[in-house]
């Protein structure tokens, strides 16, 4: 009982102290040279933000030669709540793959009934080809639609209208086509790059006889964007932070050069960054490198190597490897699961950082089930816990200055609009639903970057599952009966 009433930060400090005694001073000065290698203070943010919004502009401007690609959607209005119908939305963009149905009541119904179905991707589909790919998602929404039930309801004559979820880089040609520039999260299927990933999906429905259009492409970013202003007129950004991140944006047809002469300059269309690709002025360590340097897009997405959810169990578990071979840590050797490569996963780390036992029982059982580091110490487990830490928060703050470089673009376009009034942020993805330290990171740097009075108007919300109603929505704004309604 007595250990009870010792305040959080004195047991902390106990347990420093024993680490101190039981790990070696050069597994000491691996972790201090990663924590200072990886350090995001407030002047890098800065940078950082500052170099996105210049690399928008860029990217704005011309295609090709900047980190940023900056790609029109063809999304010029987003939901306005008067939608009705009944619309399908199909979502590849991770490890997982979901199928989704909504019936849209309008502006009275709102979403009067939605169903979902969601399978893992298999891992061999991820390194196939195209078509295996495809014909997998079309027979799993050719299963999915046999199951739809008197809930939902499609006027007869019309066929089912689909908006699809492609959550990679793809240099859109209109709302409802668009190519592949390449694939990214450990994605490497053969014969799509250069393709039109709507033509892929439809070739593959027909495999399958399944008679559905698919009335609009959007990335997971978009598709968010889109359910989070059917309920909040004043969303503006949406950000994924999952297996891989990216960031879109409400933009001035005006203030995008590369499309003048093209289409009108009146009205806004949504612009997405794409920003993974983002590279400049990141606080990135030996050990960053070497993942990319491993990694099936070498000197690619280096700020989605740097934050997103695929990517940050990997850089541990190299510091991990290093300490093993480099000293007393781990007994002076590798155990074989510390030396494959994705052994360790984000939700890891997570559950490491918050193990409150005073011995860091589940710190132990991670290194041991996952890593095979057996009997560790409680300095190691205690120094696994700064290591993921010190990645979480570099991921937190620079995810947070990529917010802020969003924004403060807009508002100098604007004249001030966005920080004068309520600006809604709506964010999605595992890694930030589910790693609170993560949330607490990108917040601390928000508030930092903006100062507390501004960053009031900055609203940073869950917009929990949007991006596949978005899409739906997205499908029925440019649904070929739009205009029966
Ligand atoms: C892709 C983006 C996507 C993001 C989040 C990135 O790897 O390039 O298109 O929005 O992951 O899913």
């Amino acid at each position: 009982m007595a250990a009870l009433m010792i305040p959080a930060n004195t047991l902390a400090a106990k347990r420093r102290m024993r680490v101190r005694s039981s790990a070696s001073r050069k597994d000491h000065a691996i972790v201090k040279e990663f924590r200072e290698g990886c350090a995001a203070p407030l002047p890098v943010l800065r940078r950082v933000a500052e170099g996105i919004a210049a690399d928008m502009r860029k990217g704005l401007n011309s295609d090709g030669g900047h980190s940023l690609p900056m790609i029109p959607t063809f999304v010029n209005t987003l939901p306005s709540g008067n939608e009705e119908g009944l619309f399908y939305a199909l979502d590849l963009g991770g490890t997982n793959f979901r199928v989704l149905r909504v019936q849209l009541g309008g502006k009275d119904g709102r979403v009067i009934d939605t169903e979902f179905e969601q399978v893992a991707i298999p891992q061999d589909l991820m390194f196939g080809t195209s078509e295996e790919l495809f014909d997998f998602i079309a027979s799993r929404l050719g299963t999915f639609v046999q199951k739809e039930s008197g809930k939902f309801h499609l006027p007869s004559g019309r066929l089912r209208e689909i908006g699809f979820t492609f959550s990679f880089p793809v240099k859109q040609t209109s709302i409802d086509s668009g190519i592949l520039i390449k694939w990214t999260k450990g994605f490497a299927v053969s014969g799509t790059a250069g393709k039109d990933v709507v033509s892929c999906l439809n070739q593959a429905m027909d495999r399958q006889g399944l008679d559905m259009r698919v009335s609009a492409l959007v990335n997971d970013t978009v598709g968010t964007l889109a359910g989070a202003r059917y309920w909040d007129d004043d969303a503006m950004v949406a950000v994924i932070l999952g297996t891989g991140t990216n960031a879109c944006y409400v933009e001035r047809m005006d203030c995008i050069p590369k499309l003048q002469g093209h289409l009108p300059a009146n009205g806004d269309m949504i612009i997405n960054t794409e920003w993974g690709a983002f590279h400049d002025s990141l606080p990135l360590t030996e050990f960053d490198k070497a993942l990319d340097a491993a990694s099936i897009n070498p000197g690619e997405q280096i700020l989605e190597k740097t934050i997103s959810g695929m990517y940050l169990g990997e850089v541990a578990r190299r510091v991990f490897l290093k300490m093993a071979e480099s000293g007393a840590m781990f007994g002076g050797s590798a155990p074989d699961k510390l030396s494959t490569p994705f052994v360790l996963r984000t939700p890891h780390l997570c559950a490491m950082q918050q193990d409150q036992s005073s011995d860091l029982k589940l710190v132990g059982k991670i290194l041991s089930d996952t890593l095979g580091v057996d009997d560790s110490s409680l300095g190691i487990r205690e120094m696994a816990i700064d290591i993921c830490d010190a990645i979480v928060k570099r991921g937190g703050r620079l995810a947070g200055a990529g917010i802020v470089g969003i924004l403060q673009k807009m508002d100098a376009d604007s004249k001030g609009t966005i920080f004068r009034k309520r600006t809604v942020v709506a964010m999605d993805g595992g890694l930030y639903e589910n790693y609170p330290h993560y949330r607490k990171y990108i917040k601390e740097a928000v508030i930092g970057l903006l100062g507390s009075e501004i960053s009031k108007n900055v609203v940073i919300e869950h917009s929990k599952d949007g991006s596949g109603i978005g899409a739906a929505l997205l499908a029925a704004a440019n649904s070929k009966y739009a205009r029966e309604f």
